[in-house]
């Protein structure tokens, strides 16, 4: 059977009776830390929920291929189940009781996937044992072990994302998400996890339902049950331009980098006149006294328990990359963008040739000198 309490009896009863207060003496008060009033914890979801499903022209848009084709892949699966009618819509056979059954809403014109209550529960109890020490019981970043992390934990009821290496502008799919889980954030808490697909799926899909309800009206959706908002997969990075010219993308990479301007966040990798140059514009030699290093971004729309979250942008030739160091990986992070934190999404804003040759100089830039201190001073003194 089952332990489905977390906390002895007796604790359980004194817990009964702290929570027997106003609501005023409940909430949190986030000048005592410490003193943070213990939770009820509830491990039994009772009802089902619907989220948000991607929509089924994605991935059949020519001028969208982060999409994954949702329904090509259930059809696939299951042939049989998906029928579209005269207006393309596509009806699942699957009774709407059913877990994962797919359903259309006529009203809203979206897709809503069925969750039931079941698989609700099986995802918060592996929540609770995985992942609430740090995202906290109710999701919200302020976890026990969490509270003192840098970067801190996620508030999930915010369905925003760094490191999808989806476009920023739309939600992560479920495999954008679990690879994300099981691949970790290098340099920050957030471990990578060897959970069995089926677990994690489970997990994702409760860590979805955290996400606040609304609509395009009602401000601040951002999540799983705003019939507003797009699901994408992660960016394909299949078609690098460049095998055969490494050098030159990195050249290219250089002079791209610099005429973007990723340097009002991380840093310039050339001095003031450099600069310049590289952006083609003539002397105009007043750049900021930390040009060359990344500047502390406190205007992030990351927040936990409505403070701030202050982001350091890294700098490539000294912070670790959180998604991976390759090519493909850099590229598919710049072209996503980093969602919340003024980092736009670059697909379709720039020619793809030239986001892959960015990718291949950041990619130089840290493979020349992260972790080769003499080699990455001399170079800094270059150009400070
Ligand atoms: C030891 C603390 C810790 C634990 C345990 C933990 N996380 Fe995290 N998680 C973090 C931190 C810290 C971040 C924020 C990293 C950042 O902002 O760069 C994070 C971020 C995330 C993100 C957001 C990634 C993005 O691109 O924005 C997701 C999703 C996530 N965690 C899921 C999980 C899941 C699921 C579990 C349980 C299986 C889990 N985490 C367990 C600390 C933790
Ligand atoms: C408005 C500020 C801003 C601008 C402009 C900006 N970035 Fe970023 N960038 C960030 C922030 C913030 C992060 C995430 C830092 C974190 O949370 O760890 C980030 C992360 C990254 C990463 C992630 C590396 C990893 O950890 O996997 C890459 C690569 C990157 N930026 C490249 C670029 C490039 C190239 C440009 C210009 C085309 C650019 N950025 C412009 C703010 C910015």
């Amino acid at each position: 059977m089952l332990n489905l309490l977390l906390i002895p009896l007796g604790a359980a009863a004194l817990l009964t009776a702290a929570l027997a207060t106003t609501d005023d003496e409940t909430a949190v008060d986030v000048s005592k830390r410490h003193e943070r009033p213990p939770h009820d914890v509830q491990l039994i979801i009772h009802e089902g929920t619907r989220l948000l499903a991607a929509d089924a022209d994605d991935g059949h848009d020519e001028e969208d291929d982060y999409a994954p084709a949702l329904f090509a892949r259930l059809s696939a699966e299951f042939p049989n189940r998906f029928t579209e009618d005269d207006e393309g819509i596509f009806r699942d056979a699957w009774p709407e009781t059913r877990d994962g059954a797919i359903v259309w809403d006529d009203e809203n014109e979206c897709y809503w996937e069925v969750v039931t209550a079941d698989r609700l529960t099986r995802g918060r109890q592996d929540y609770v044992q995985f992942c609430a020490s740090c995202h906290a019981l109710e999701g919200d970043g302020f976890g026990r072990s969490g509270v003192a992390l840098r970067p801190p934990p996620r508030d999930f009821s915010q369905g925003l994302f760094k490191f999808t290496k989806v476009n920023s502008e739309k939600l992560p799919d479920d495999a954008a998400l679990l690879a994300l889980v099981k691949g970790g954030l290098l340099g920050t808490p957030m471990n990578e996890w060897d959970i069995s697909d089926e677990r994690l799926a489970e997990i994702i899909t409760y860590v979805k339902s955290l996400s606040l309800p609304g609509d395009e009206d009602a401000d601040g959706s951002t999540g799983w049950r705003d019939p507003y908002n797009q699901i994408a997969g992660v960016i394909d990075a299949s078609d690098d331009p460049w095998t055969d010219d490494p050098g030159g993308a990195i050249e290219q990479g250089e002079g791209l980098y610099h005429k973007y301007q990723c340097y009002t966040c991380h840093p310039a990798y050339a001095d003031a006149a450099r600069t310049d140059a590289l952006r083609g514009v003539e002397g105009s030699g007043t750049y900021p006294d930390d040009h060359t290093y990344p500047k502390l971004r406190k205007d992030s729309s990351y927040t936990v328990l409505d403070y701030n979250v202050a982001i350091l942008p890294p700098d490539f030739t000294w912070h670790d990359m959180r998604r991976g160091n390759t090519v493909a990986e850099i590229y598919q992070t710049i072209a996503g963008g980093v969602a919340g934190a003024g980092m736009p999404t670059w697909k379709g804003a720039a020619p793809d040739e030239e986001l892959w040759a960015i990718a291949y100089y950041v990619y130089d830039l840290a493979e020349t000198y992260k972790g080769n201190d003499a080699q990455r001073a001399a170079f800094m003194r270059s150009i400070r």
